[in-house]
């Protein structure tokens, strides 16, 4: 069977509420697609359509080219992490992952060998006689992969699985699932996270959710470098969002003319350019935009400034200061054309 994941115009409501609309997605055969989003913007939803848990109100999905719509979940063939993780608290590590093969009726003599080898996937041989109150919450959280992994999956639906941990146990575990990942080429995942780090790091591509909607899909570099979206813009790292108007030839910014990449705006427009604060210089250069400096935040390697611009704030981080500036001091900002985006007013509508 092939794997690989297809939304076909997917729309979920509860009641009157929209909490999925009219999704299309394709995730490829082995590929790591991170949808990413606020809170509440039907990410869980969208995993949940996948797993069978959820009936779409209209639209299909599809795993390989099977229309699994109408399946039940066990039927389906995937492994899925959940948000809180849930192992059984009176069965031991080695029970946990056998559950889902008992439920699909594996043979019993080959039950003991997969969950041998899932937990070696895993790093968690040595604890399968464990129950999952004597395991930290990484082991517990390796011990729910091991779960959705021991099915052998061709679909791994992962629900900020690592959102229970602390900043340095989240760090070596995506170390770890990349590792995963690289041994199962061909599973395709679909992982869940509100955390941009966690979609930069481990995406092949990132579907951007917001209200609903997807506003956004591509690769980390590509929705980084070139946001279609302000939502994405800011969302997918840091972002200068200036309301400019279009001219003849660049924008016009708190009436200083901009040079920008070329765009298909007419003059008169309003858009808003978008500039990421680590590639806003300080001192004269190209684009220069006079200010005063109203904060500055030292981040080890890194200077924040804040730079009032007319009535706006713009960020800039340079490389660490020998002197920490003034507040009130007056600066000059540049920036090269090539490294704003002009985004259109209005994408975000509609
Ligand atoms: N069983 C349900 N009944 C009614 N509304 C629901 C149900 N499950 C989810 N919702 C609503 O659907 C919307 C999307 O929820 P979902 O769980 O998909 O969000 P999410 O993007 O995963 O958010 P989070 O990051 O907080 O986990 C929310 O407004 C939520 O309140
Ligand atoms: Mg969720």
């Amino acid at each position: 069977m092939t794997s690989g994941i297809r939304f076909d115009g997917v729309t979920v409501t509860y009641g009157s509420n929209t909490v999925l609309d009219n999704l299309d997605l394709t995730v490829e055969p082995g590929e790591v697609m991170a949808l990413l989003g606020p809170s509440g913007s039907g990410k869980t939803t969208a995993l949940r359509a996948v797993a069978g848990f959820v009936r779409p109100a209209s639209g299909r999905v599809f795993i390989g080219d099977r229309d699994v719509t109408a399946l039940p979940p066990y039927k389906r063939g995937i492994g899925m992490v959940v948000q809180q993780y849930a192992l059984f608290p009176h069965l031991r590590v080695d029970a946990n992952v056998a559950f889902g093969l008992k439920a699909q009726k594996v043979p019993k003599g080959e039950i003991p060998g997969r969950v041998a080898e899932a937990l070696e996937m895993t790093g968690m041989a040595a604890y399968a006689q464990r129950y999952p109150r004597e395991l930290s919450g990484g082991q517990q959280q390796r011990v729910a992969i091991a779960r959705a992994l021991a099915i052998r999956p061709n679909v791994l639906l992962l629900d900020e699985p690592l959102s229970a941990l602390d900043a340095q146990l989240r760090s070596g575990m995506l170390a770890e699932l990349a590792r995963l990942h690289r041994e199962l080429p061909d599973v395709s995942i679909l992982y869940v996270t509100h955390d941009q780090v966690e979609a930069l790091t481990l995406a092949d591509r990132i579907a951007v959710m917001d209200k609903a909607r997807l506003q956004d899909c591509g690769t980390p570099q590509d929705l980084y470098r070139r946001p279609r979206t302000e939502f994405t813009a800011s969302f997918v790292g840091n972002a200068n969002l200036l309301p400019v108007t279009v001219a003849a030839k660049g924008v016009t910014f708190e009436g200083v003319e901009l040079e920008v990449p070329a765009s298909e705006a007419a003059p008169g427009a309003t858009a808003t350019l978008c500039v990421r604060p680590h590639l806003v210089g300080l001192g004269p250069g190209p684009n220069p935009l006079r200010g005063r400096i109203v904060e500055v935040q030292w981040r080890g390697s890194t200077h924040r400034l804040y730079v009032e611009v007319g009535g706006h704030r713009v960020k800039a981080d340079v490389r660490e200061l020998k002197e920490t500036p003034a507040l009130g001091t007056e600066v000059t900002l540049h920036f090269a054309p090539d490294d704003a985006v002009l985004l259109a007013a209005g994408v975000n509508d509609g």
